[in-house]
């Protein structure tokens, strides 16, 4: 039988993404807390693939088997990278609507290109032998003057893209997924990832 896939997060949505993504490796797709791990998970890398390493190995160590990982974020370069590795933690205490007011507030003074910004995304695989797969992929924007679109989650509504001249909150779901940071991330792990099994029995 194939080995399933177990994915290291606890958020449900993007477990629907990443399923259907993945669908056509075929294989059964596990939350961690299926796979019997109920631990903490602290991320204390200092970059996108540390954190999704470290994710992915916290878990396999207790399951074994297949395990993937994802870290992700928002890089604004008029902030020196912020909040980067930290966008998940960026004013906790906050909803994402004064998240985004505030990190906009913070670009007074960046006109045009000194707003740009992406969206990352590493994806780590840790396979049955302890060998790790590793790819990612970014989302190019812009800081948009004010948020706009109620898509998505998060910081979509501050990142405009140019090429469809609106944010990321205001794309189809199915447009997002094709052109998304996680979305290409995912694709590149799937190509590697059954490269990797080919011949698995
Ligand atoms: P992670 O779940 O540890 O990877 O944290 C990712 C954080 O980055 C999320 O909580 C969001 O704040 C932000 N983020 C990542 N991807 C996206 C996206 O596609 N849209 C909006 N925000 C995102």
């Amino acid at each position: 039988m194939k080995e399933r896939i177990i994915f290291a997060t606890g958020n449900e949505g993007k477990l629907r993404e990443i399923r259907l993504i993945l669908a056509d490796l075929g294989r059964k797709i596990v939350t961690m807390r299926q796979a019997g791990f109920d631990g903490e998970i602290e991320e204390t890398g200092t970059t996108f693939a540390e954190n999704a390493t470290i994710k992915a190995r916290t878990v396999w160590e207790k399951t074994g088997g297949i395990v993937m990982a994802d870290d992700s974020g928002l890089v604004i370069d008029y902030l020196n990278g912020e909040p980067g590795v930290y966008s998940a933690r960026y004013l906790e205490e906050e909803p994402y609507e004064v998240k985004n007011r505030v990190l906009i507030d913070r670009m007074k003074g960046a006109v045009g290109k000194e707003r740009s910004a992406r969206f990352v995304c590493h994806i780590t695989t840790v396979l049955p032998d302890g060998s790790e797969l590793h790819a990612d992929a970014a989302m190019e924007g812009r800081i948009a003057e004010k948020p706009a679109g109620d898509g998505g989650f998060g910081y979509d509504p501050i990142l405009y893209l140019p090429e469809y001249g609106m944010t990321s909150a205001e794309i189809s779901m199915e447009e997002k997924n094709r052109i998304s940071h996680r979305g290409k991330a995912l694709e590149q792990m799937k190509e590697k990832l059954s490269r990797a099994l080919e011949g698995e029995q």
